[in-house]
């Protein structure tokens, strides 16, 4: 038990690093939360015209779910998902920020990344395809987080498909207003300026 509560907070406090405003800021662009959408991820640093803070945001968003993810593991998968876990609520609830954080896209791969590197080709896959077709990141990443879950069970990771059918779950719930943008039709597309 003691070790599954570090394994959180080790994770927690890990996502909980918000590397969108970080980078934001060291780039000199002000405050992302008063750009586009608001939101902290990659998909938003993008709408700043800056595609290497966008780069780095995301590489900072994705390694933070990895990295806790990694260390955790040599006490076992469901060590590694709890970490996950508490890496996952610290990117959507930093302590921070008035626990006000980011969506979880960018966090959910680096997890995924630690956990069943394999789920990550199935995650590409579909979120590089729907975001080809329609230009809508928050789209791309319903779908992929829809289908990554399935791909674990099939795969057998069984870990990986119990954290991430949670993570899904969530990811939904943050994306509330990404989903009414997109039925109404207003969604931004993909490195259009906010
Ligand atoms: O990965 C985040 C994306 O799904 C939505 O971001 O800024 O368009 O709300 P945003």
């Amino acid at each position: 038990w003691l070790i599954a509560l570090a394994c959180l907070a080790g994770g927690y406090l890990s996502g909980s690093i918000p590397f969108g405003l970080v980078f934001a800021r060291l780039f000199g662009l002000g405050d992302l939360r008063q750009i586009g959408s608001g939101n902290i991820g990659a998909t938003n640093a993008l709408r700043t015209g800056n595609k290497a803070m966008a780069a780095l945001t995301l590489a900072g968003d994705v390694l933070k779910g990895t990295v806790p993810v990694l260390v955790a593991s040599r006490w076992g998968n469901e060590a590694a998902a709890v970490a996950g876990l508490g890496a996952f609520l610290g990117h959507l609830f930093p302590v921070w920020l008035g626990f006000k954080g980011g969506k979880g896209v960018a966090t959910y791969l680096g997890i995924l990344l630690g956990m069943a590197p394999v789920g990550v080709l199935v995650f590409a896959a579909v979120w590089l395809s729907v975001a080809a077709i329609w230009r809508y990141s928050s789209l791309a990443a319903l779908a992929a987080t829809l289908v990554v879950p399935i791909a674990c069970v099939l795969l057998g990771y069984n870990a990986a498909a119990v954290l991430t059918a949670v993570l899904t779950l969530i990811v939904y719930l943050k994306h509330h207003a990404n989903i009414r943008r997109l039925l109404a039709g207003t969604e931004g597309k993909i490195g259009a300026k906010g």
